[in-house]
């Protein structure tokens, strides 16, 4: 078992099948030159210990700084036999430095300290460039609000027209989820940036080394209070993959909704051309295929998540092997998550709307009846009563085949005497969103409001 972690008391090798199942280059090996800084961290603190002289410890950081040049270069890989990164690189480094101080860098730590620092690094990492790419999507987001400061739509609920409203106010409710996404990243970095290093394997070392150099060197803001906990738990993980989830799934109720928005029925949007696909057989076809991938990739993101969970659930402490799990899932969400978002934003940011037709349909279906009810209201009605006779209105005009904004004078005399012809001050679409000034409304002077505090919340993340 030459080169191996581990041997001593094995009077043999791993079988090939084991050494199969158990390798993780292929995966890990991503980790390569957090494993390399982790080891710079590391002979610091033997160093500051009395474990390594000042010579040897600069041929040591010499050592890991030619093999980290190497993994840049592509130079340096795993070897077949490794059985993972951390492996792989003690022996690239007993090649550079030779094994007398080769063998001195693994004292005092553990692959599972080692393996529970690399990953929160990587995770902090890379929900950086998360973060920077959903800031992207929000201001193509808010760019198209602002492209359409007045246009107006038919607002749905249970996808029925329910109550016009601004555009840039629907628009801008599919940002704030952003916004909490980039928000939940800064929460959870705050949790994930401890160091497990020191904690060995289980129950901490004995050799006085010193774990806030460590965390220190690593960007990471303390150790782990617990080395138990440290090595074994991975709910910072877990939580990563959960938000992963979450912006795959406001990705995806935003792409529905596109998708549904660029039909023939609906046509509110046009794709651009770079941003949609077409059809090996059918010489029309345009297709919306960014948004059917993030519908699709969420639910893959959800179960990047779940299958992570079921990998925790029931695990006893400290270090199981099975934690080696709960590295792919999240690197596919990040993966997943740095193709799509570009994409996405892509697409947003080249969407053309049509305003006209938005327009038309925003005041059908009865969808001014609740500016009816709230108008009598304020003439006293109550509003019950205000529900009932704004109802009778819209029953009226079914019967006649004819939308509120359609009703004469007589009408509305018949209905009622308390609808007198003032009302119709509020049977316009604009009349409708622009008297919704209450906070949060659809009125254009709050979607204004809303706009520049969403925008200084996007720049304080
Ligand atoms: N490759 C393992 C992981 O990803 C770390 C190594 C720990 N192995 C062990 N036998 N303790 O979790």
């Amino acid at each position: 078992n030459e080169g191996a972690l581990w041997g001593g008391r094995f009077a043999s090798g791993p079988s090939p099948e084991l050494a199969a199942l158990s390798r993780s280059t292929h995966f890990d090996w991503a980790l390569a030159l957090y494993d390399i800084a982790g080891s710079h961290a590391h002979a610091k603190a033997l160093a500051a210990a009395g474990y390594l002289t000042a010579d040897e410890e600069q041929a040591m950081h010499a050592g890991l700084d030619t093999l980290a040049e190497r993994i840049v270069d592509g130079t340096l890989q795993a070897a077949p036999g490794d059985e993972d990164v951390h492996g792989a690189l003690e022996q690239a480094l007993i090649g550079v430095v030779g094994p007398e101080l080769g063998g001195k860098l693994r004292a005092g730590r553990s692959r599972n300290d080692q393996i529970a620092t690399l990953v929160r690094m990587y995770l902090l990492d890379h929900s950086r460039t998360l973060a920077r790419d959903i800031v992207r999507l929000i201001d193509a987001i808010v760019a198209q609000a602002e492209a359409h400061p007045a246009a107006v739509m038919p607002g749905r609920t249970h996808l029925q027209h329910a109550q016009p409203v601004l555009l840039a106010h629907h628009l801008l409710a599919h940002a704030w989820p952003l916004v909490r996404d980039l928000e939940r990243l800064r929460d959870w970095s705050a949790r994930a940036s401890v160091s497990p290093y020191g904690g060995g394997a289980l129950a901490g070392s004995t050799l006085g080394l010193d774990p806030e150099l460590v965390a220190r060197e690593l960007g990471l803001s303390r150790p782990s209070e617990n080395s138990i906990d440290g090595t074994a738990a991975r709910d910072v993980v877990a939580e990563f993959a959960y938000i992963a989830a979450q912006i795959g799934i406001d990705l995806s109720r935003f792409a529905e909704e596109i998708i549904i928005w660029n039909t023939r029925e609906f046509g509110f949007v046009t794709l651009d051309d770079g941003y949609s696909t077409g059809s090996s057989i059918m010489p029309q076809k345009k297709n919306p295929d960014i948004a059917e991938l993030a519908r699709g990739k969420s639910g893959r993101l959800i179960g990047n998540l779940a299958g992570l969970l079921a990998t925790l659930k029931g695990l006893p402490l400290a270090y199981n092997r099975d934690l080696q799990e709960d590295k792919e899932p999240v690197f596919d969400s990040i993966a997943t998550l740095e193709v799509l978002l570009p994409a996405f934003t892509g697409m947003v940011a080249t969407l053309r709307f049509d305003a006209a037709r938005m327009a038309e349909l925003a005041p059908q279906g009865f969808s001014l009846a609740t500016d009816v009810a709230e108008w009598l209201v304020k003439q006293g009605v109550p509003f019950r009563d205000a529900h009932e006779i704004s109802g009778a209105l819209v029953t009226a005009c079914e019967q006649r085949g004819i939308e509120l904004s359609d009703v004469d004078d007589a009408l509305l005399a018949e209905v009622s005497p308390a609808l007198t012809l003032d009302v119709r001050g509020v049977l316009t679409v604009e009349g409708s969103v622009g008297s919704r000034t209450g906070v949060g409304g659809t009125a254009p002077v709050r979607v204004e409001e809303q706009r520049a505090e969403l925008i200084a919340r996007t720049q304080g993340v």
